[in-house]
């Protein structure tokens, strides 16, 4: 009985051993080194970094508190990665301005670089990137799609707005499907030379498809697929991602074949015969221009500019119809300026200096994209005294400029006062960031302010909005995400008068 008695104390004791053994040896492998001088933080546990401390649901909040303990430039780790927050202006135009080269990469090895193969624009770097980037750029700004022109193919989307919203004159109506579809139309018209009836299938799947991975990418499930990559190949959630990915992709491909049977060369109607016909130019010069770059492409643009004009014009009217003097006021502004005359242009902008402030103040509001897509550090360099290493996940906080106390007249209120100086002329803060900014700053940023003046501007000089009696208190609080949207409401339409001031 002793020697068995002892047996078994013998085997208890070894496993006990190799049990700590095993889990040192884990937690030593796991373990997670801050490189020397480099940016303070909270302190991380292995394999999951800070992701446990983090409350994803109402992470800007957390982010701010961490901003007050630790200071402008903090540490976090998601998982093993080592990533810098960046707070405010200065940290902000140090890092991404002053050092744009510095801070212009992006981190590999994510659910988002999965999903898009390395190609495209949004979050390749190095020279594919640069070309891609700068033939995107020249093609969006100089109109080289030809006629219509780029102004001409939004007011043709706004018509389809504006002969919906005069049917449910009198009445209130969803704008979530109305502003989600007209962003998705005037994407398409730049992209494909056309767009889709409100029903038809394309439009219907890919505005799901994009709506779902925007979810997944930036919800919990993303979360895990960055930080343990073991999980991977499992079949969770996060696979339904790649699944959307993979018949975007596929409906995107048919686009470009159809494209390749009708087009003229050297005529183009819109970027893919643009890029079709670039493709052509450049030959086998070894550019990275190819048909399966451009659906990767294609996609990249599709993803970066429905979404972010779509929300920030559901924010607009939140804010229009529960601030009737600021309305009244663009109205007022819009009839003068523009008189009898039949459609707005981008050039009246110029004269309206209290809607300009009005649209700027929106998109502060909106905070659209509240942290922008992740950089990554493309060499060792310092930063406001610290050091960053090559491959430095970076994390601009856009939101936490655009409500900076010392930046804003009035950083916790909707007022366009915030961009009109003593004399009511239109100034432009530079905490004002929601493109972000150096040289990844939105690609799509004229297009974007394009589209919100003359939507707009068109529908405040042909309708009133009214915040309907049943619908309550009004809830400003967005739903958090890789996109802010507002919570759904509902938009109260009446059709203003020819004399009309908006009273
Ligand atoms: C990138 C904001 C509309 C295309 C970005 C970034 C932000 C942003 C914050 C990240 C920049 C960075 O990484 O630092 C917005 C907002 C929009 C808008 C607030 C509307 C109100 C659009 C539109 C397009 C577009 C309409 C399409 C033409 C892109 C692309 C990138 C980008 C392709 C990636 C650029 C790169 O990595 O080089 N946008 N965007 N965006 N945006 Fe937009």
């Amino acid at each position: 009985f002793f020697v068995k008695l002892c047996r078994t104390a013998v085997t208890m004791l070894g496993s006990a051993i190799l049990f700590w053994i095993s889990f040192i040896l884990l937690f030593l492998l796991f373990r997670t080194k801050r490189p020397k001088n480099f940016p303070p933080g909270p302190r991380p546990i292995p394999i999951f970094g800070n992701l446990l401390q983090l409350d994803l649901v109402d992470l800007l909040n957390d982010l701010r508190k961490l901003s007050e303990r630790y200071g402008k430039v903090y540490s976090i780790y998601l998982g093993r990665k080592p990533a810098v927050v960046l707070n405010g202006l200065q940290a902000m135009r140090e890092a991404l301005v002053t050092q744009s080269v510095e801070f212009a990469g992006r981190p590999k090895g994510l659910m988002i670089n999965h999903l898009s193969e390395g190609k495209g624009v949004g979050m390749t770097d190095g020279p594919m990137w640069k070309e891609h980037r700068r033939f995107a750029l020249t093609t969006l700004r100089n109109f080289r799609m030809g006629k219509p022109s780029m102004e001409e193919r939004i007011l043709g989307e706004i018509f389809h707005i504006v002969k919906h919203l005069e049917k449910n004159a009198g009445k209130s109506t969803d704008p979530q499907t109305l502003f989600h579809k007209a962003g998705f139309n005037i994407i398409c018209t730049v992209l494909f030379g056309t767009r889709f009836k409100h029903e038809d299938e394309f439009l219907q799947l890919n505005i799901r498809h994009i709506t779902e991975n925007s979810k997944i990418i930036n919800g919990l499930w993303g979360m895990i697929y960055d930080t343990l990559p073991l999980l991977r190949t499992l079949p969770l959630p996060f696979q339904k991602a790649f699944q959307n990915m993979r018949m975007i992709r596929k409906s995107l491909a048919d686009q470009v074949s159809q494209h390749k049977e009708s087009r003229v060369p050297g005529e183009p109607r819109d970027l893919i015969d643009c890029y079709l016909d670039e493709m052509e130019k450049r030959g086998d010069d070894g550019s990275s221009f190819s048909e399966n770059q451009l659906v990767f492409y294609l996609l990249d643009l599709f993803f970066a500019g429905t979404d972010t004009t779509s929300n920030t014009l559901l924010t607009a009217f939140l804010y229009l119809m529960t601030h009737p003097d600021v309305q009244e006021r663009c109205q007022k502004e819009i009839n003068e300026v523009l008189g009898e005359k039949e459609q707005v242009s981008f050039q009246d902008r110029h004269r309206m200096p209290y809607t300009q402030a009005m649209i700027h103040e929106i998109q502060r509001v909106a905070d659209t994209v509240p942290l922008a897509p992740f950089h990554a550090t493309t060499k060792d360099t310092r930063l406001m005294g610290y050091n960053i290493p090559k491959g430095t996940i970076i994390i601009p906080n856009l939101s936490s400029g655009l409500s900076e106390e010392s930046q804003w007249k009035f950083p916790h209120e909707f007022n366009p006062s915030n961009f009109l100086n003593d004399e009511g002329e239109f100034v432009k803060p530079e905490a004002f960031m929601p493109f972000s900014a150096g040289f990844r700053v939105c690609l799509g940023e004229g297009l974007a302010r394009m589209e919100l003046f003359l939507i707009l501007v068109t529908l405040l000089r042909r309708f009133k909005f009214i915040w309907p009696e049943e619908a309550g208190v009004p809830d400003y609080t967005p739903v958090f995400g890789l996109i802010h949207s507002p919570k759904p409401y509902k938009l109260g339409v009446r059709l203003r008068g020819s004399g009309d001031l908006g009273a």
